[in-house]
């Protein structure tokens, strides 16, 4: 791995390539990058933008922004592209999604309107509840991966794009099993020769991106690149990638609340969590399928967080519930409300109410900003495989196979921080603090 003095300066234009373009996500991040560009907004939300990091001593007062301490790719540098199961430029995509206020869009319209998806490759026993009309033709995987493929190279050379991040924000695809076929390398492209059924699109595209030496960024809780045949083709070519499912509403709160409870070892008996959700997603994560891919997605933090195998008084019986409801009058002004029922001092018992009405995508597209930009730079550093230390942006973390993914966020900002000192080859920050007041 590079440190400071070999880093590669990030020269050039960095292509985004986004699968699932015309989504909410996708194209309200696309607008806010284009008016952070022109003066018009600011970049709340992202660490990359509006971070700090405290280096050395606390008397030293060193605490850059992480954009001018770490060498990041510019706003300026970006190129998108990307493709959709609808034909809609983003313009039109954006205003159909309704996440941002007209008066906004019109800012970036023109950018906006430049912005056309590229076909598809879509199955829809995948995503259930959509029907595109806006896909490849092409039928076998082989097919679609070098269709996939030469976008990307069309692309690259038309916008001369000197290197690429993938990063999916297309719909969370039906549940799948971790398979034989998604064991190895060797079994999955014995697979993809096959058309094996158990090879999702997502994975076409990861397999394009992959091969051609492009990371992967998994905002989905699809599984994807989080099966030990993409981990093993990652490595082989020295590619990064990570993932999994972008942490922003309601598991957010629980991955700030529950490291609280724990740290005062207040006990819980119970964690009802619901959401009321009108859009696209929405749509999409009414099918069973979906569903069961995001649940079990949204179940992990607590499991990891509270340790109930360590403290079984406090955590060895909670309950946990994830529901979703499609109600589309909320369209993205998302109401995540979680009913904790939670125990102190000699087992007497409290409740703590969230009711969080907050917008998916508002808090999704700072997200993408800061995962496209950090995964470029660990690729120039040659950080390869797995990026444990994005998983502050992942609601179920990507990790190694023989640990536990880390969910406390406060635990995971802390890890992203000292990776970043470490690459600056600046000291890691353990507050200890004892040197303050001894001599050791
Ligand atoms: N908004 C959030 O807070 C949030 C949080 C975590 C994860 N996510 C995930 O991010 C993804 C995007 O969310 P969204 O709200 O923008 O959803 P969306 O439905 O608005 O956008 C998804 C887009 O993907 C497209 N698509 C589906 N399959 C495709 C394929 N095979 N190839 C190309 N495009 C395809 C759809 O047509 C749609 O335009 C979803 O998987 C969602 O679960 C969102």
């Amino acid at each position: 791995m590079k440190q400071i003095a070999d880093i590669e300066k990030p020269e050039g234009k960095l292509g985004v390539l986004i699968p699932g373009l015309g989504g909410a996500v996708s194209t309200t991040f696309l607008a806010g990058v284009e008016a952070i560009r022109r003066g018009f907004a600011l970049p709340i939300g992202s660490i990359t933008q509006m971070g700090t990091i405290r280096l050395g001593k606390r008397f030293e007062y060193r605490i850059p922004h992480i954009k001018e301490f770490v060498p990041l790719t510019r706003l300026e540098d970006l190129s998108f592209g990307g493709w959709d199961i609808f034909p809609q430029n983003c313009y039109e995509a954006a205003s159909q999604a309704g996440v941002l206020k007209e008066k906004h869009l019109e800012q970036v319209k023109s950018f906006l309107e430049k912005l056309r998806p590229w076909p598809a490759a879509f199955n829809q026993s995948f995503v259930k509840n959509l029907n595109g009309s806006h896909v490849k033709p092409q039928n076998s995987h082989l097919d679609l991966i070098e269709d996939i493929k030469a976008d990307i190279d069309a692309f690259g050379r038309e916008n001369s794009v000197s290197r690429f991040v993938m990063i999916w924000c297309g719909s969370t695809e039906t549940y799948l099993k971790p398979a034989a076929v998604h064991a190895s390398l060797r079994n999955f492209e014995e697979g993809l020769k096959n058309n094996d059924p158990e090879i999702s699109p997502s994975m076409l595209y990861a397999y394009a991106a992959l091969t051609s030496g492009i990371p992967y960024i998994n905002g989905a809780p699809n599984l994807t690149v989080d099966i030990p045949a993409m981990e093993e083709l990652a490595e082989k070519q020295g590619v990064t990638i990570a993932g999994k499912d972008f942490k922003t509403g309601q598991t957010l709160m629980k991955t700030i609340l529950a490291p609280g409870l724990k740290a005062r070892m207040l006990g819980l008996t119970g964690w009802y969590s619901t959401n009321l959700l009108g859009n696209r997603d929405g749509l999409v994560l009414d099918d069973e399928g979906s569903f069961k891919s995001k649940e079990e997605s949204k179940l992990s933090a607590l499991q990891t967080i509270l340790q109930p195998d360590i403290y079984p008084e406090l955590y060895g019986e909670f309950h946990h519930k994830v529901a979703i409801t499609y109600y589309p009058p909320r369209g993205d002004k998302k109401e995540g409300w979680d009913a904790i029922d939670i125990f102190g001092w000699l087992g007497y018992p409290m409740q703590i109410k969230v009711d969080f009405l907050c917008r998916d995508s508002i808090l999704a597209a700072p997200l993408v900003l800061d995962l496209v930009l950090f995964t470029d730079l660990a690729q120039r550093v040659g950080m390869t495989g797995i990026q444990e230390w994005l998983s502050f942006y992942f609601k179920n973390p990507q990790c190694a196979p023989n640990i536990y993914a880390e969910h406390d966020l406060f635990i995971q900002l802390m890890k992203l921080k000292n990776t970043l000192r470490y690459l600056l080859g600046e000291e890691q920050i353990t507050h200890l603090g004892l040197d303050y007041y001894y001599a050791i």
